[in-house]
């Protein structure tokens, strides 16, 4: 099997930091052409920073690192330094990058990555918003057809909102990128928090990282310790939900996901539902479905496959 070509576009951000540990830590199944960075966790020059450092702690130092849009298509950037700290990635104590970000503009990246590709070959695997992919295909909408998939963390339907009652964060920071995305006619995989809520660090989960004993399993397990405050505060949930690595996983083995194949359009009128992702999962209207809408997983295969990877890190 030959291993497949993605484009990670992250706003890190600790679970975004363990999706790219995953992805790195499995060049069988995955080789990471590049990692994009965009504003929305933190600002891009922390986004930008903090994938960095993970390439750095992972030891990949010869991944290349683009800085993105700094601000979405068409709003104000909106952050969630509640949710992740003032970094972005606050929890462990990691040094400043020695390794630099590539001269390229993040778009600019993923047009020549396209335009040079064989077609249907990469896949674009977008963790926060969607405005570099977006921005992409508004500069180079010729490329759209070459791309193989989007398999993106973002939305929520039976799950609602987790920044506003009716929007989930990545989606509802830039609504007029995801339009774009969802009408784009890519094939679409999408991991919305109706999944990514049951993918939940517990104690003895991620007491498995910590044993790891090594700077990577030290790491996410001090990771999860900040970034699960708000979930548990707010959802009383039993540990923070790894949104982002269900999208590496789910490359890695799709078999530990379950979903419905259905038309997800976008809100971007409503102040009061902006950014909601409206799911016909009962198929009660006529919209063609545009995306695989996955809602469940096997945990305990979740993170078993998630620990067994940051093992070989
Ligand atoms: O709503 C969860 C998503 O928003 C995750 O990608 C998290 O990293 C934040 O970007
Ligand atoms: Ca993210």
């Amino acid at each position: 099997m030959t291993a497949r070509k993605i484009i990670i576009d992250t706003d890190p951000g600790q679970d975004d930091a363990v999706a790219i540990l995953l992805a790195l830590a499995s060049p069988k199944e995955i080789e990471v052409l590049g990692i994009t960075a965009v504003a929305g966790n933190v600002p891009l020059e922390l986004t930008q920073k903090n994938a960095l450092i993970i390439c750095e702690l992972s030891g990949k130092t010869n991944v290349k690192v683009f800085a993105g849009c700094d601000r979405p298509l068409r709003r104000d950037l909106v952050t969630a330094e509640h949710v992740h700290g003032k970094t972005g990635l606050d929890g462990p104590v990691l040094p400043d990058p020695k390794i630099q970000l590539q001269d390229q503009h993040a778009v600019d990246f993923i047009i020549d990555t396209l335009r040079e590709c064989a077609a249907g070959t990469v896949t674009l695997c977008p963790l926060g918003p969607l405005t570099n992919i977006a921005a992409a295909f508004e500069k180079a909408p010729e490329l759209i057809k070459k791309v193989q998939e989007i398999v993106l963390m973002g939305g929520a339907y039976f799950e609602v909102g987790n920044i506003t009652p009716a929007a989930e964060f990545n989606i509802y920071v830039d609504p007029q990128a995801a339009q774009i995305i969802f009408r784009s006619g890519v094939p679409i995989t999408v991991l919305p928090l109706d999944v990514t809520h049951k993918a939940l660090v517990t104690k003895k989960r991620n007491d498995a990282f910590r044993n790891l004993a090594s700077p990577v399993g030290i790491a996410v397990a001090q990771m999860t310790d900040f970034f699960e405050r708000f979930d548990i505060k707010k959802y009383g949930s039993e540990g923070a939900p790894l949104h982002d690595p269900c999208v590496i996983a789910y490359l890695i083995n799709p078999d530990l996901f379950s979903g419905r194949h259905v038309n997800v359009e976008i809100e971007t009128q409503s102040e009061l539902t902006l950014g909601m992702t409206v799911a016909d999962w009962w198929g009660v209207t006529d919209r063609p479905p545009n995306a695989m809408f996955i809602s469940d997983l096997d945990a305990d295969g979740f993170f078993s496959l998630l620990t067994e990877r940051l093992a070989m890190l």
